[in-house]
């Protein structure tokens, strides 16, 4: 497969084909991004819940992004490699957030970086682009802010704070970055953001049809569990139910010793266990 560049991706925004971005975490599941034709791999901070079992984003740290990064750069060669930068790594200033994003170029293999916020962050934004480290940027719902917005809520849903979620769309356009994803906001919102963008694609996940992409964590979509599942997520496949499926035969074959069977074990020549047993 063909290196997915900027240039790449706004050729698809501008001629109207949808950008397909997807989460992966370790080496198979970057693997598969490579292999199945995804334009955008994201190393997403969604790691922390679903592959390290920790209640909320915020509890994770550099170090443990950088070791997922590398796994998903190591399979995952085409798509864009975008990663997060996790929560308290690019908020005091904008050049601690330029000494972190170079760890996840440099150390991790990140192609760019992706952060949450909105005018706050615009010096920051400018700042990493100016240096080439390039800036997906992700406004509407900020899971990272979750105790300060009061839960994962729907963003934007009445006029002045989706005045505010257009701002800082448009003013993280004008710092740099070549991409934002929009998290829950009303459908008419996303169109209308993807449209009043100069060339920054849109990748929605809970923002409607109307924008130039659309994302989705792994595990959601997979159905690798099915606990809480959001408004915006549709399970394309059921995981949890072949795990299921699999762990259940294969600890029945155990335990009625029909695993392994005669084809699956090894043979002695039989002259060599005669004189073994002697
Ligand atoms: O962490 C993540 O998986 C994300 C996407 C859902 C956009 O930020
Ligand atoms: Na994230």
């Amino acid at each position: 497969r063909k290196k997915v560049t900027i240039q790449h991706l706004h050729a698809l925004r501008a001629s109207r084909t949808p950008i397909t971005m997807l989460t992966a975490y370790d080496f198979p599941t970057g693997r598969a991004c490579e292999t199945h034709g995804i334009d955008i791999t994201l190393v997403g901070d969604s790691l922390a819940q679903v592959c390290l079992g920790y209640d909320c984003t915020t509890r994770l740290t550099l170090d443990e992004m950088l070791h997922h990064i590398r796994a998903v750069a190591r399979g995952s060669h085409a798509p864009l490699l975008v990663a997060d930068m996790p929560f308290g790594t690019y908020l005091a200033s904008p050049e601690d957030a330029v000494r972190n994003a170079v760890r996840i170029v440099r150390e991790g293999g990140a192609d760019a970086v992706k952060l949450e916020g909105g005018l706050e962050l615009v010096d920051t934004v400018r700042r990493l682009t100016s240096v080439g480290i390039p800036v997906m940027a992700h406004v509407g719902l900020l899971p990272q802010r979750h105790v300060a917005l009061s839960g994962y809520r729907l963003q934007g849903r009445d006029a002045d704070s989706a005045l505010g979620v257009l701002k800082s769309a448009l003013a993280l356009e004008e710092a740099g970055a070549f991409a934002m994803v929009l998290e829950a906001i009303p459908h008419a919102l996303g169109t209308y953001i993807t449209q009043r963008l100069r060339h920054a694609a849109t990748i929605g996940i809970g923002a409607g049809s109307g924008t130039d992409g659309q994302v989705l964590v792994w595990d959601d979509l997979m159905g690798t569990w099915h606990g809480h599942q959001a408004k915006f997520v549709r399970r394309f496949a059921d995981v949890k139910s072949e795990v299921e499926k699999g762990i259940r035969a294969y600890s029945e074959a155990v335990r009625e010793r029909s695993f392994p069977a005669g084809a699956e074990s090894y043979e002695m020549p039989k002259a060599q266990w005669e004189r073994f047993q002697q």
